[in-house]
C-alpha cells in the first residue's frame, strides 16, 4: 500500500515456461514522491490480510481472492466479487492439459479459473479453442508462438452512479454500459478518419477507470497492463461492475479509494506522474499544417502573423521537411539554410518544431538506420530479423524502445552534432508511434514480433510512450539538462503527463468533431494528462468560416492549442480569412494570451499535486447530480468555466451553472440565474464564466508571443462569493529552465477577505513584475479609502467603482513583494 492509499497488487505465475512483461516499476511508479506504507499497517488474521491507512482499508479474502476497499464505514470498490478473475498460465504446445479431475460430461459446466482448461465442445468431444496457438486475421497470420496468456478480473465500483477514463475513445465522457454492444477497447491503433460514438481504440490507452458515488468517497482502479485490453461495463443495481481482459502480461492493478473523484485524479496523476512543468512557449499558439513546403513558406507565414498582428508561439514541420522522411535530416532543397531560418525565428521570439517518427527508412545512405541496424537496436521478427515494414518512406524497421539502451541511443540523436541544422529553438513532435505500420495487421506492428524475449503484444500500448520519454530525455540532454523539452505524441499509455502532451489525432473538419474534442481530452484529463487539445479547425476537410472560429475560441480553452491540417486541405492561416472572421481568429488567440498567468500557475499547481487543469463537471462539483452528465462544458482551473458552441448559427445555447455566483468573463455581467440556463451566444467569443470565490490572474494586452509578454504586469480580477470572499494563486518563474526545482519561482497567495485583498508570498524570487490592474467584482459597498500597505509604507491608491465593481487602475506593487490593500 501506498501513502496516498493506492493498494498495489500484482500476481504472475511461479516459475513460467516464459518470463511475463510486467512494466518495470520504475518506468511506472512515482515511487521519489509517494512512499510505501510501512508494515505495522497490514494486519493477518485468519482468512484474510488487511491494510489500513486512516480512513482507506482494503480486506483480502484470501480463499476466495477477493479484495473489499473500505472508505471509513462505505464498501466503495471490490475485486473479484464475480470471480471473473482468470489468468492463462503458459504451457508446451503439445501437451495436454485437459484437467484430469473433471469429467468428460460436457453437460456439466467446466469450472475454469485458470482457462489452461478451456475447452469447448465440438461433435460431442472437447477440444482446445481454436486459435490459441495460430490465428489468421485477414491477410495476416499470428504466431502465437507462447501460445495463449490473457488475463482477467472484475472490478466492482459500489454505490457509483458514473464512471470514467479508460481514454482514448471518440464518446461521451461518463462510460456507457456495455452489454449489448461492443465493450471498450484499448488498443494503440493509427484509425483512419475516426466515428464518434464509439468503444472502438484509437491512438492512446491509459488503462484507469474513476467512480462517482453520491456520497462522500470515490474509488479507482488502474489495470497496469499494456497489451490489448477489452473492458465491459454492467450496471446493477447501484454498482457498476466492470471487467477486464487483456491478452498477455502480468495481472497488476491499483485500487485508489479518497473522498472525492479529484482527490482519486491527484492521486494517480501523481503516482503515475509527476507531470512535467511546460516551458510557457508551449502553452501559447502552435502554427502547423502538412505541410510548410519551404524555408520561405514558413518564414512568410511567420510573417504573416506579424503583419496581421496575431500572437503565436510555434510553427510546426511536418514529414515533408526531411528527404524521403529520413528524420533528423532536411530535405536541404526547400529548407536549404535551416539554421538561419531557427535563427529568424529566434529573432521574431518564435520556437520551431520538427516532426520524428519512430519508422527509420531502411536506407544504406541514413546514419541513423545504419546505426541502429549494426547495434541491433530494431524490433525483431519471431526469427530474429529486424522486423520490416512500410510507412512513410518506404521499407522501415521500429527502434526498440523498450530497452533502455535503445532509448538511450535514440536520446543521443538530438544532441546537436547529430541532428545537424536543429538549433535551441527546435523542439519535437513524435506522431505515428502507436506503432502505425501500414503494412501490418490493423495498421500496426504484428503481436507477434519481438522485443527481446517479449512479444510485441506484451507492450503494444506502451510502446509510444517509450518513444515520447526517449525524446523528452534527448531534448533535456542536448541542453545540458538546463531546459524544459516539449514533445507532443500521438500514442500514449499512462504516465504519459512526465513527458509532454498529446493531440487527439486526424479528427475531422466537422461540427460534431469540435463537440468530441471535449469529452475527448477531459476523459484524458481524468486518466492524468491535462495537457491535450484537437487540431484546431479539423485534421481532414475544410472547415466553414463559422466553424473555424468556433474552433479557435474553444481550442484557445484547452490546454494544448494548434491549428493543424491535412496536405490536401485548403490553406488556413487567419489572415485568408475576411473580417470579421480574422478578427474573431485573432480576438481569440489574445484571450488565450491574455489568460497565460492563469493557465501558467495551473500548469504549476498540476505538475506539484497532481490537480488537473481542464475538469469535468463532475470533478468540480461531485455532489451534483446535473453536474455527472455534461462533457460539453467544463472548468479551466476553479475559476472559470467554458461552454462550446458546436452547431452553426446558433443564438443561445444551454448552460448549467452549479450554485454560485457568477459573472460572465468577457462582460463582467453578472449572471442572475443558477442551474440550467439559456444563454445568448455571441459572434466573439464562447461562454466563459468566473465563479465567485476565485482570483483570476491575466495580462492586460496580449503581444506577439509569450516572450513578448514575460514581463509585462499581471492584472487581478477577484471575483466574490455570498461570504464576500475570494482566493487564487500565481505562480511565475523564468519559463524555460528547470531552476524553478532549486526555488527560483515566486508562488503567492491572493486573497480577497475582510474588505482587504492580501498578497502572501508563499515562495519568493527577485522579478521585476509588476502588478496591473486590479478589479473586484460583487462589492456590495463603495469604499471611501483605498489603501496599498507594503513592507515599508502604507500610502492611497485613486480607483472608480463601476456598478458593483472596484477597479483601481495603477497598483505600486510588485508580484515578488508582499502587500495588503484596505478598502474602507
Ligand atoms: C498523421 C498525423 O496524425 C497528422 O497530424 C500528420 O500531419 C500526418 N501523420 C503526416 O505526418
Amino acid at each position: 500500500m501506498y501513502t496516498n492509499g493506492a493498494l498495489h497488487v500484482y500476481i504472475d505465475e511461479i516459475s513460467p515456461i516464459h518470463k511475463r512483461f510486467k512494466t518495470p516499476q520504475e518506468d511506472l511508479i512515482n515511487e521519489k514522491a509517494i512512499n510505501k506504507v510501512p508494515n505495522q499497517h497490514v494486519k493477518i488474521e485468519a482468512d484474510k490480510i488487511i491494510w489500513e491507512l486512516g480512513k482507506i482499508r482494503y480486506v483480502l479474502k484470501i480463499s476466495k481472492f477477493m479484495i473489499e476497499g473500505f472508505y471509513g464505514k462505505d464498501l466503495t470498490i471490490i475485486a473479484n466479487k464475480n470471480s471473473f478473475m482468470n489468468f492463462e498460465r503458459y504451457r508446451n504446445k503439445n501437451v495436454d492439459l485437459k484437467p484430469k479431475n473433471q469429467s468428460k460430461d460436457i453437460s456439466k459446466p467446466i469450472k475454469i479459473l485458470d482457462a489452461t482448461g478451456a475447452y469447448i465442445e465440438k461433435n460431442g468431444n472437447l477440444e482446445t479453442q481454436p486459435n490459441l496457438w495460430n490465428e489468421n486475421f485477414k491477410q495476416f497470420n499470428d504466431k502465437k508462438q507462447f501460445g495463449p496468456s490473457s488475463i482477467a478480473l472484475d472490478f466492482t465500483f459500489v454505490n457509483s452512479t458514473h464512471i470514467f477514463g479508460i481514454p482514448e475513445h471518440a464518446d461521451s465522457l461518463a462510460l456507457k454500459d456495455t452489454v449489448k454492444s461492443e465493450p471498450y477497447r484499448l488498443y494503440n491503433l493509427d484509425v483512419f478518419e475516426y466515428e464518434l460514438n464509439e468503444r472502438m481504440a484509437l491512438y492512446g490507452s491509459i488503462p484507469f477507470i474513476l467512480s462517482r458515488t453520491i456520497k462522500k468517497f470515490s474509488s479507482g482502479v488502474f489495470w497496469s497492463n499494456p497489451s490489448e485490453t477489452y473492458i465491459d461495463i454492467n450496471s446493477q443495481n447501484n454498482d457498476k461492475i466492470t471487467h477486464w481482459i487483456s491478452e498477455a502480461g502480468v495481472l497488476e492493478f491499483y485500487l485508489f479509494q479518497d473522498e472525492s473523484p479529484l482527490k482519486i485524479i491527484e492521486s494517480f496523476t501523481l503516482l503515475t506522474g509527476p507531470p512535467q512543468l511546460p516551458p510557457l512557449f508551449s502553452l501559447g499558439y502552435h502554427q502547423s499544417r502538412w505541410n510548410y513546403n519551404s524555408e520561405k513558406d514558413l518564414l512568410d507565414v511567420a510573417d504573416g502573423f506579424n503583419k496581421y498582428q496575431i500572437p503565436v508561439d510555434v510553427f510546426w514541420l511536418d514529414i515533408e521537411h526531411t528527404p524521403e522522411r529520413t528524420y533528423f535530416k532536411w530535405d536541404y532543397r526547400n529548407f536549404p539554410t535551416p539554421t538561419e531560418m531557427q535563427k529568424k525565428l529566434e529573432s521574431m521570439n518564435k520556437k520551431l518544431v520538427t516532426i520524428v517518427d519512430p519508422h527509420m527508412k531502411r536506407s544504406d545512405s541514413y546514419f541513423v538506420h545504419k546505426e541502429m541496424q549494426s547495434k541491433g537496436y530494431y524490433v525483431k521478427t519471431d526469427k530474429g530479423y529486424d522486423f520490416e515494414g512500410h510507412c512513410w518512406p518506404g521499407s522501415s524497421s521500429w527502434p526498440d524502445f523498450t530497452r533502455p539502451e535503445v532509448r538511450d541511443y535514440w536520446s543521443s540523436l538530438f544532441d546537436f552534432s547529430k541532428y545537424k541544422d536543429s538549433t535551441e529553438i527546435l523542439f519535437v513532435w513524435n506522431d505515428m508511434n502507436e506503432p502505425s505500420v501500414f503494412s501490418g495487421p490493423e495498421i500496426t506492428m504484428p503481436k507477434d514480433n519481438f522485443h527481446g524475449n517479449y512479444e510485441h503484444r506484451e507492450v503494444h500500448n506502451i510502446y509510444g510512450l517509450y518513444m515520447q520519454r526517449a525524446t523528452s530525455e534527448g531534448l533535456v540532454k542536448r541542453r545540458l539538462g538546463g531546459y524544459r523539452p516539449f514533445v507532443l505524441s500521438r500514442a500514449f499509455y499512462a504516465g504519459v503527463q512526465k513527458y509532454g502532451a498529446i493531440w487527439t489525432g486526424d479528427n475531422n473538419s466537422k461540427w460534431s468533431h469540435l463537440e468530441y474534442s471535449m469529452p475527448m481530452c477531459l476523459s484524458i484529463a481524468v486518466a492524468g494528462l491535462s495537457f491535450c487539445g484537437a487540431d484546431v479547425g479539423g485534421f481532414f476537410g475544410n472547415p466553414d468560416t463559422n466553424l473555424l472560429v468556433r474552433w479557435y475560441q474553444l481550442g484557445a480553452y484547452m490546454p494544448f492549442f494548434r491549428g493543424h491540417s491535412h496536405i490536401e486541405t485548403r490553406r488556413r492561416e487567419p489572415w485568408l480569412y475576411n473580417e470579421p472572421y480574422l478578427s474573431q481568429i485573432r480576438q481569440a488567440i489574445n484571450e488565450r494570451y491574455s489568460l497565460l498567468p492563469y493557465w501558467y500557475t495551473l500548469f504549476y499547481i498540476y505538475h506539484i499535486k497532481g490537480t488537473p487543469i481542464i475538469r469535468p463537471m463532475f470533478v468540480e462539483y461531485p455532489n451534483d447530480n446535473i453536474a455527472a452528465d455534461l462533457d460539453k462544458q467544463f472548468h479551466v482551473g476553479p475559476g472559470l468555466l467554458v461552454a462550446g458552441i458546436t452547431m452553426p448559427n446558433q443564438q443561445e445555447i444551454p448552460i448549467y451553472l452549479p450554485e454560485a455566483i457568477w459573472y460572465d468573463y468577457h462582460t463582467f455581467q453578472k449572471i442572475n440565474e443558477n442551474g440550467a440556463i439559456s444563454y445568448k451566444t455571441n459572434e466573439n467569443w464562447v461562454p466563459v464564466f468566473i465563479k465567485g470565490g476565485n482570483v483570476i490572474i491575466r495580462y492586460e494586452k496580449a503581444k506577439m508571443s509569450t516572450s513578448d509578454m514575460k514581463s509585462d504586469p499581471i492584472s487581478i480580477i477577484i471575483v466574490l462569493n455570498k461570504e464576500k470572499k475570494a482566493k487564487g494563486m500565481i505562480y511565475l518563474d523564468d519559463t524555460e529552465t528547470f531552476k524553478y526545482q532549486s526555488g527560483e519561482f515566486v508562488y503567492a497567495e491572493i486573497e480577497f477577505k475582510e474588505n482587504s485583498i492580501r498578497y502572501k508570498i508563499l515562495n519568493q524570487m527577485n522579478a521585476n513584475i509588476s502588478v496591473g490592474k486590479i478589479t473586484v467584482l460583487g462589492l456590495d459597498f463603495v469604499p471611501k479609502v483605498v489603501a496599498l500597505e507594503n513592507s515599508s509604507e502604507l500610502f492611497t491608491l485613486g480607483y472608480y467603482v463601476k456598478e458593483e465593481s472596484l477597479i483601481i487602475s495603477e497598483v505600486p506593487a510588485k508580484i515578488s513583494e508582499e502587500w495588503t490593500i484596505y478598502l474602507s
